[in-house]
């Protein structure tokens, strides 16, 4: 079968390569995927450029932690009821060998969870990580009901859902952080209350003014190194930083306006949800999906043959939604 990988970090059209691989056999407890779509994430990206280590874990790394397909063998253990299910992925690639961006991989059954009818299989692939973080960051801690939320980057993969997800899921106001006018438009459609063009606008002025000087409650951050000091400005007393994002690692944070804000600032990986933190996020976007409640605005469709393209699209972070991989039959209408 066809796979994409790579045997060692660096630039992607240096790296990544094209080959026929074995077809995998799924072990006991385990699930065989045909892959239809394969998700690009920044994740995906940062770990061949070798961002975050410059030692592979395995010899050969097949990536990307998101996808959609069928699954056409289970292993032992799994029901065969299951054979023909339209499913989506999550942590395909995270601490794995063998991710989505191949025709055909094995993984434990309950990371292949079922897409319902009415989400396309390119929906499918934006899930695993871009919609379960979104869905974390506004559930997590009692969630947003009646509360201001800031959705830091708002047009972006995370943030566009996060701001559809932080307005159905009843916040009083949702505000966002964008760079342009068309973004502001996307986060607007997205159901953003009000739009800051952070570029451009005084940022805490602004949001003094749309809060009455009260404040926000809930940051939604997607870096964090960019905003954190004026995001302890932003916030009212006792609200918090939920964030998901830096463009860097070093955090410059004065430490009085937290301790004298009671201000709380809370980190968290997709990739080590908790079982009952997953369960309840994948449950409440199937629910979601089945009432075709949300949106994912795909910024590119490649085939899997230009993934090399299609990392450097995600690299220039210019993609404005998902960058999708089209790998085998989708079954989508286009
Ligand atoms: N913790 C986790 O589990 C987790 C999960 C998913 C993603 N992430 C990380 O989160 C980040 C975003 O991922 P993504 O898939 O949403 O990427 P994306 O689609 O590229 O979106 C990032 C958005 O952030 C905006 N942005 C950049 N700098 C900003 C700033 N200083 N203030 C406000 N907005 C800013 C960008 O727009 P402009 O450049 O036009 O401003 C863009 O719209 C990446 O670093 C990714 O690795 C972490």
């Amino acid at each position: 079968m066809k796979a994409a990988f790579y045997e060692a970090v660096g630039p992607a059209h240096e790296v990544l390569q094209l080959a026929d691989i074995p077809e995998p056999q799924p072990a006991p407890g385990e699930v065989r995927v045909r892959v239809a779509w394969s998700g690009v994430n920044p994740s995906d990206v940062k770990s061949r450029a070798g961002l975050r280590s410059q030692t592979l874990p395995f010899p050969r790394i097949v990536p990307h932690s998101d996808g959609s397909g069928v699954i056409d063998a289970v292993g032992e253990g799994v029901s065969r009821a299951r054979i023909g299910e339209r499913v989506w992925l999550w942590n395909a690639a995270w601490g794995r060998a063998h991710g989505t961006a191949c025709e055909a991989l094995c993984l434990p059954q309950r990371q292949a969870v079922r897409l319902p009818d009415a989400a396309s299989g390119e929906a499918g692939a934006c899930l695993g990580i871009p919609a379960l973080t979104a869905l974390h960051a506004v559930l997590m801690d009692g969630g947003v009901a009646g509360k201001t939320v800031l959705v830091a980057g708002g047009a972006g993969a995370v943030g566009h859902c996060a701001v559809q997800l932080a307005s159905q899921f009843g916040a009083a106001r949702v505000i966002a952080t964008v760079s342009s006018d068309d973004k502001a438009r996307i986060a607007r459609e997205a159901g953003a209350d009000a739009v800051v063009i952070y570029k451009t606008e005084p940022l805490a002025e602004r949001m003094a003014e749309l809060t009455q000087g009260q404040g926000v409650d809930r940051i939604i951050e997607t870096d964090m190194a960019a905003n954190a000091a004026a995001n302890l400005d932003m916030l009212r007393p006792g609200g918090e930083v939920v964030a998901y994002g830096s463009g860097a690692s070093p955090l410059a944070i004065p430490f009085y306006p937290l301790i004298v804000k009671n201000l709380q600032l809370k980190f968290f990986m997709v990739y080590h949800l908790s079982e009952s933190d997953r369960a309840r996020a994948t449950g409440t976007l199937n629910r979601l999906l089945e009432r075709g409640a949300l949106r994912f605005p795909i910024a590119e469709r490649l085939p899997l043959e230009r993934i090399a393209d299609a990392h450097q699209r995600v690299e220039s972070g210019r993609a404005v939604g998902n960058v999708v991989l089209r790998v085998g039959a989708t079954g989508d209408t286009p």
